[in-house]
């Protein structure tokens, strides 16, 4: 049976061996990048389809979250960190033709598998910075924890950090960095929103359903190990979310209060945001969001990300006020370098690939 982490064995191809592959194998084989993306809860709500010599991705209808996604804002945020690791893989084999986008306006259709963008393959020249990237993938996770204060990135991040940033039409972004007053005041909304997400029925339960067990065999879902939580405390959580049990004091503060301290910890908190709410610009997002993720794996940073601020209406609101800007927040992360004492968490499973090929 294959293993639920098996996907993150995945091994870096010398550019020979990639163009020996066949046409469906160089498909398989960038996929693979796309799939080791974020995905809220975990999800994975992507679908790949081979067309001649392109990648067709797919949006997975079945797994927008009903409770905290209800607009699926995030899951196509997922998709666009998928579609920013194709982009890398592909580009840093030369073989990235063009992106064309296949969908518009806000509101996702009700079928299971909504074609949401193509990627046209095709020789091309090797993208040194992409190639660069691209082993950053593999190791890159989610890093819940603390950052080390005592550090910052260096001066070549800010200005690699600043070329995502303005990568995309549409997106815009805002940078706090460790020291600004205003870093608090989002740690605080965070730990709120933490709180409110404990008391509400609905996305409590809906959380218990995708936290798992540090030992799952599950593929989707997020091992409570991810959330720096012993067997132990990651059953309780579960139970208590579940509203199964009382949750012991001790793990759901020390479940509240995570995000609120890794905020506080961050050597720069970024927004971004959007001048208009669309499935494009929504994508468009995730994909900025994989590049700053693996630009910052690269600098022995980690980086979290605070999707439930932006869902909030009253919260996006204060966001965009303390941002002095009249566009709206999709996504608000943190990123810091890694305490090099502590030895990291663990990645999250992932689906065996053939259940993401349509
Ligand atoms: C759009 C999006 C929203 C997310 N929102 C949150 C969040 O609010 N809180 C959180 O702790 N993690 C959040 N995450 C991180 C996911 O839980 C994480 O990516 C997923 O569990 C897979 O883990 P990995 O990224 O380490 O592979 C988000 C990720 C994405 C792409």
């Amino acid at each position: 049976m294959t293993s639920n982490y098996e996907s993150w064995e995945l091994k870096i191809l010398t550019n020979s061996q990639f163009h020996k592959l066949n046409q469906t194998d160089k498909f398989k084989y960038i996929v693979q990048f796309g799939h080791l993306a974020s995905s809220t809860h975990n999800t994975q709500p992507w679908a790949f389809k081979q067309k001649d010599d392109s990648i067709q991705i797919y949006l997975d209808n079945s797994r927008v979250l009903p409770a905290s996604d209800i607009v699926g804002r995030q899951a196509c945020v997922s998709i666009g960190c998928a579609i920013g690791n194709l982009i890398t893989a592909a580009k840093s084999y030369g073989y990235f033709s063009s992106l064309k986008w296949e969908i518009n306006g806000d509101k996702i259709p009700t079928q299971r598998y909504i074609l949401i963008a193509t990627i046209n393959l095709g020789k091309s020249k090797i993208d040194k910075v992409s190639l660069k990237y691209l082993p950053a993938i593999l190791t890159r996770r989610i890093e819940r924890r603390r950052h080390d204060v005592s550090k910052d990135f260096s001066v070549s991040f800010y200005k690699s950090l600043n070329q995502i940033l303005s990568s995309q039409n549409e997106i815009d972004s805002r940078i706090w960095h460790r020291g600004d007053p205003r870093i608090h005041l989002v740690a605080e909304l965070q730990s709120q929103a933490d709180t409110y997400v404990a008391n509400s029925a609905k996305f409590s339960k809906e959380l218990a359903d995708w936290l798992l067990p540090n030992k799952t065999k599950k593929f989707l879902g997020m091992p409570g190990s991810t959330f720096n939580l012993t067997d132990t405390q990651t059953d309780e959580v579960i139970e208590g979310l579940a509203n199964k049990s009382k949750m012991h004091a001790d793990s759901l503060a020390r479940f509240s209060s995570s995000g609120k301290k890794g905020i506080e910890s961050a050597a720069i908190i970024a927004m971004l945001t959007v001048s208009k709410q669309s499935i494009k610009n929504w994508v468009s997002v995730g994909i900025v969001l994989s590049n700053v993720q693996n630009l910052v794996e690269m600098h022995g940073g980690g980086l979290a990300v605070h999707a439930g601020l932006a869902e909030v209406t009253l919260v996006r609101m204060s966001l965009s006020a303390m941002g002095m800007t009249m566009t709206q927040p999709v996504i608000l992360f943190r990123a810091g370098i890694r305490d090099q004492a502590t030895p990291r968490l663990p990645q999250a499973p992932r689906l065996p690939l053939d259940q993401v090929l349509l």
